[in-house]
């Protein structure tokens, strides 16, 4: 969990879109704590139980719906999270165009015509294709993505930039890499394979690994992630250099080395290998990250590594499995 600081004090009213996904509900939570539960306003396009504050239903592709509400409850501040991801995207391309940057352009109008102060735009590894260097990937490598989810991503990014530089609009962006917590699940992505393996292993069921066992990604464990989004949306406004969105990562491995790593705690527990469609979308990634702009510009520092998450997350799916059981 992110740390109990009061980031940004004053009054800010938050929206977050997409406040049921597997970042979303956890950030949501972490941004009750900062800023208090009836300043943040969780909307998602269904209701779930468990939402410890307001929560409304919201289609980010209702741009009038969204606007009615930043204006009901005097938003300030915008967590844009919902999207569709690397996998379930190719499923139906033009669909996931629409939807990925149809959203974007409606939380970005509402916001610049609306007057809020702050965006939150998430990015992905998945905005790197070819011709880049696999390890230690620039800030600046070239972007040619090869999925339909990268492709929305990397436009995302160069609007965010436009919507800064034209009109002001303080967007902030981080190129996620896979996302690995007890909190939530994931759905439709390539990275998945690094939340599922801890619950078979607590559930104590094989794992058959959808990616081959030497595919390394770059990876971050849920509370790095969080913070970092919270740091960097608390870091004062000139400090942010890079109006694109900024390299981010925790730690990398592959599937060998995080069952290796969970069978030192689970020897009994046993991976195999299928490769399916989704090896060709890990194959173009990166397969670690050069976050240096981050720790330079506002002070970027992971504290989870491979062996402290696996940790971790067995501790906390356990204690959650149990409690259900
Ligand atoms: N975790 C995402 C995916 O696999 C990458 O941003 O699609």
């Amino acid at each position: 969990m992110a740390d109990d600081k009061f980031y940004t004090m004053g009054k800010e009213k938050i929206l977050v879109i997409g406040a049921n996904g597997q970042i979303g509900s956890v950030l949501t939570e972490a941004l009750r704590k900062s800023f208090g539960a009836d300043m943040v306003i969780a909307s998602d396009i269904r209701q779930v139980e468990g939402h410890d504050g307001p929560f409304e239903i919201l289609n980010v592709l209702d741009r009038q719906g969204i606007a009615d509400m930043v204006k009901r409850h005097g938003i300030t501040q915008i967590y844009h999270l919902a999207a569709i991801l690397s996998a379930r995207g190719e499923q139906n391309p033009l669909q996931t165009w629409d939807i990925n940057m149809g959203g974007l352009f409606n939380v970005f109008e509402v916001a610049r015509e609306s007057g809020v102060s702050k965006v939150f735009f998430p990015s992905s590894i998945a905005v790197f294709g070819a011709d880049i260097p696999r390890q230690m990937t620039p800030q600046n490598a070239v972007l040619k993505p090869t999925t339909v989810y990268g492709m929305s991503k990397a436009a995302g990014e160069l609007w965010s930039q436009y919507y800064f530089q034209k009109y002001g609009l303080d967007i902030r962006s981080l190129r996620y890499p896979g996302v690995i917590g007890w909190q939530s699940n994931p759905g439709g992505g390539t990275t998945d394979y690094a939340v599922d393996i801890y619950h078979y292993a607590v559930r104590g069921e094989d794992y058959s690994c959808f990616l081959s066992e030497n595919t390394f990604l770059p990876m971050i464990y849920m509370d790095d992630a969080i913070r970092a989004t919270l740091e960097l949306m608390d870091a004062p406004s000139e400090n942010i250099k890079e109006r694109t969105s900024y390299n981010l990562s925790g730690m990398s491995f592959s599937p060998s080395e995080i069952a290796a790593c969970i069978q030192t705690e689970m020897p009994d527990f046993t991976v195999s290998y299928s490769p399916d469609f989704r090896q060709k979308i890990a194959d173009s990634w990166p397969s670690s990250i050069d976050d240096s702009a981050a720790r330079k510009d506002w002070d970027w520092q992971p504290k989870f590594d491979l062996k402290g998450m696996t940790k971790d997350m067995l501790f906390q799916l356990q204690k959650k499995y149990s409690a259900v059981v």
